[in-house]
């Protein structure tokens, strides 16, 4: 874990996204694909519905929406910004990156721009190393996206991975902090490779036929469900305790806790183990499933713009997910929306 307490630049939180695509896809709906009903997806997972992309829309097309909603929150232009990071594990091409595709797109002309793969954990491994660039002053301005475009990387005759899956993006413009207060307060980032083949997506790349005969495979998720649940309920816990105490707080300071929404049952054993009440978890998974990499951001985002998370609130935003990673990073939320100055 970073030392916290060397003296660095202070970074905060300036400007905030998200998009999520329009095409919505019930439980209902998913029952006419595969042998499964409402009451079954509702009670084992929290979600209703996800949304999903659709003829053009890409991961970039995603990250490009959120991304300009951060800037124009923040009132930043994109020629300003130093360093694009687009932590994603379903990007639309292996090369080029989605955070060139999106440099070019917002018109980011001075910033460096790179991909960062650590799955659901991708946003809190993203805001580490966006505030380390940032604390060690190489930059001043960075901006960071979850995007996750998980439906076309699904079976969707398999009913065990079909059913927990939506699609979006999410945004962060982290900044050095004008006044000198530091609100990404401590970041704690494990992975455990061992068990990698517990959650993953092979890419089934082929052979020289001259070395031997192909057989196309297709590209899935492949997930051992009940190890995932048990791995989160165990680790996430004890990480949202140990950012804790690198911020010097604990779990009494929490005004709320932002977890990745992977599953409701798994949020409420995380609640409950920390001792939370109902009211200090945002949880958004009944209308967009799990989107992955965007999922913190997403539900970030919705709570800060309905006013739930106010000015100066403390949240601990949790990630696990393939890798296997997880990480807690601990925030203070205390920027202002520019648009409405
Ligand atoms: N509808 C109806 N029945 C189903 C469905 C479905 N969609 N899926 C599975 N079943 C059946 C199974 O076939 C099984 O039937 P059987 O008893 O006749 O064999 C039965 O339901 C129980 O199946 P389990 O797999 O034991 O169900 P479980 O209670 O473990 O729930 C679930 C499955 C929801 C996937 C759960 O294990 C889970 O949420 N795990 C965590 C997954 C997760 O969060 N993944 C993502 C995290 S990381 C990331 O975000 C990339």
């Amino acid at each position: 874990m970073m030392n916290d307490n060397l003296s660095f630049n202070p970074v905060t939180i300036t400007g905030i996204g998200r998009y999520i695509p329009e095409t919505v896809i019930t439980n209902e709906d998913i029952a006419k694909l595969v042998d499964t009903n409402d009451e079954w997806i509702t009670s084992r997972t929290g979600i209703k519905q996800r949304r999903v992309v659709s003829g053009n829309e890409t991961a970039t097309s995603l990250a490009y929406k959120a991304a300009l909603d951060a800037l124009a929150f923040a009132d930043v232009k994109p020629e300003d910004v130093d360093l694009i990071i687009v932590a994603t594990s379903l990007p639309d091409s292996l090369y080029p990156s989605t955070a060139c595709e999106v440099q070019a797109e917002i018109g980011a002309v001075n910033a460096a721009a790179f991909n960062l793969v650590a799955a659901c954990t991708g946003l809190v491994y993203g805001l580490n190393v966006a505030r380390n660039f940032i604390m060690t002053g190489t930059y001043k301005k960075v901006l960071l996206l979850g995007v996750d475009v998980h439906s076309r990387f699904l079976d969707w005759e398999d009913r065990s991975t079909c059913i927990l899956f939506g699609d979006g993006a999410g945004a962060l413009l982290l900044e050095q902090s004008a006044d000198g207060q530091n609100d990404v307060l401590s970041v704690d980032m494990h992975a455990n490779g061992k068990k990698a083949g517990e959650l993953s997506i092979p890419l089934n790349g082929k052979n020289c036929p001259l070395v031997e005969p192909n057989e196309a495979k297709q590209q899935y998720v492949n997930m051992n469900g009940k190890e995932i649940y048990k791995f989160a309920v165990s680790v996430v816990p004890k990480s949202i305790k140990h950012a804790l105490s690198g911020a010097g707080l604990s779990t009494d300071n929490i005004d709320y806790l932002i977890p990745h929404q992977a599953n409701m049952r798994i949020v409420s054993s995380i609640m409950e183990r920390l001792g939370l009440s109902e009211e200090q978890v945002i949880a958004n998974l009944d209308k967009y499933g799990n989107t992955s990499t965007a999922s913190i951001c997403v539900a970030l985002v919705e709570e800060i713009m309905n006013g739930k998370i106010k000015q100066d609130s403390i949240m601990a935003m949790c990630g696990f997910g393939a890798g296997l990673t997880w990480g807690t990073a601990i925030v203070r939320w205390r920027a202002l929306d520019k648009r409405k100055k």
